[in-house]
């Protein structure tokens, strides 16, 4: 399963103008997330990187210090004749900005974002996350300044909950809940006769009236507004089923992050879309093309350093041989999409340096 078996990673992203990183937790989807953006900018496009969370280094080194990251922030690249920006998504920012867009004036966005239950519930309701990331992904798909968009995405299996994410938004806007608190927009019923709805009722009682009456002022506020949400929500969804979106799995060479990364290719293929390509990430490296064998039959024709050095060679193979056994199944699984393999560098990837040596590794520069 060499990256030169089967690679063409380049050929896979080939006109991307989206690509969505995905994998389970820690097996290296933001590193992959930049290492992609720098090689777009190397191929001369425009790319922006939009990253959930980078560990403090990498952070660092993309220019996404505290305060600069909610917008796109241009990093300066040596030899590259694109561009290539990053920014953090900004689940609250975003969600801010669809209400001034869709808000029919300034009250009505003002009654929105200073409302105590949007600020302290509407950003942590489930889904709202994936929501605002396919959000972010669409305006800046739209944004001239970028030909490519790359997008890193939370680890956890609800990470795809992005391609229903506008979906989960319709069907809180179809909730039961919503269409009651919605009642006294439409008939003109206060606040204090609509809490006495049976349903508001019982629901006040597990959360509290303060919450329930800030709860149905901001779904009150809301009223005219789920149209505009909606029509976005289609759009943000043909955006990521159209063939300039590519997916990206990530793993690593062990069963439980190869096993989640088929889960990913199984939903997104519920969905009928497809992986373009696999990258296994921190396969053990290799030093030279010999075998298990061929090295342990070398060590006992050497003698000394060199037998040692050709033991070690053989104990490699072997532990590189196990991995590939472990990344068989997806390998498989995933036929046709483009395959590559990374190797475990000496220490974390925290600088340009070491996201260029990534790079080098994926695409076949070594
Ligand atoms: N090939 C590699 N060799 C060595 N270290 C690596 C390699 N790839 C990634 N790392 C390191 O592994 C850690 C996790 O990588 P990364 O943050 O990209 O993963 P992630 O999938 O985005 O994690 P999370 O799910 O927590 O967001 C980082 O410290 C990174 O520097
Ligand atoms: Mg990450």
């Amino acid at each position: 399963m060499s990256a030169k078996r089967r690679s063409g990673l380049a050929g896979a992203l080939h006109g991307a103008e989206v690509i969505v990183c995905c994998g389970s937790g820690g097996v290296g989807k933001t590193t992959t997330a930049a290492v992609l953006g720098i090689e777009a900018a190397r191929d001369g496009r425009r790319v922006v990187v939009v990253t959930i969370d980078p560990a403090r280094r990498l952070a660092d080194a993309l220019g996404l210090t505290d305060g600069l990251a909610a917008e796109p922030h241009h990093i300066e690249l040596a030899d590259a004749p694109g561009e290539l920006w990053a920014m953090m998504l900004d689940t609250t920012a975003t969600f801010d900005g669809l209400v001034r867009r869709y808000a029919a004036d300034e009250s009505q966005a003002r009654r929105i974002l200073d409302n105590r239950f949007y600020r302290n519930i509407a950003g942590a309701l489930s889904g709202t996350q994936e929501y605002m990331a396919a959000e972010t992904l669409h305006a800046l798909h739209g944004d001239e300044r970028f030909d490519q968009v790359i997008v890193d995405t939370p680890p956890s299996r609800n990470a795809l909950d992005f391609l229903e994410a506008p979906g989960v938004l319709t069907r809180f806007l179809d909730h039961k809940l919503f269409k009651v608190m919605m009642l006294p927009a439409r008939r003109g019923m206060g606040v204090f006769n609509l809490a006495a709805q049976p349903v508001l009722r019982a629901t006040g009682k597990v959360v509290g009236s303060d919450v329930l009456a800030d709860a149905v002022a901001f779904f009150q506020a809301f009223a005219g507004m789920e149209s505009g949400f909606r029509e976005r929500a289609d759009d943000v969804l043909a955006l990521l089923r159209s063939d300039v979106t590519r997916f990206v799995l990530v793993a690593s060479p062990r069963h439980d992050t190869i096993d989640e990364a088929m889960w990913f290719a199984g939903q997104l293929a519920r969905q009928d879309l497809s992986v373009s390509a696999a990258i296994v990430n921190r396969v053990h490296p290799t030093f030279g093309t010999w075998s298990a064998q061929q090295a342990r039959k070398r060590a006992g024709e050497a003698s000394g350093p060199a037998a040692a050095l050709w033991r070690n060679a053989a104990e490699l193979a072997d532990i590189v041989a196990a991995e590939r056994g472990v990344a068989e199944p997806l390998v498989k699984a995933i036929e046709g999409a483009a395959l590559a393999e990374v190797p475990l560098l000496r220490g974390d990837v925290h600088d340009l340096d070491g996201l260029a040596q990534i790079g080098a590794a994926l695409f076949d520069r070594q």
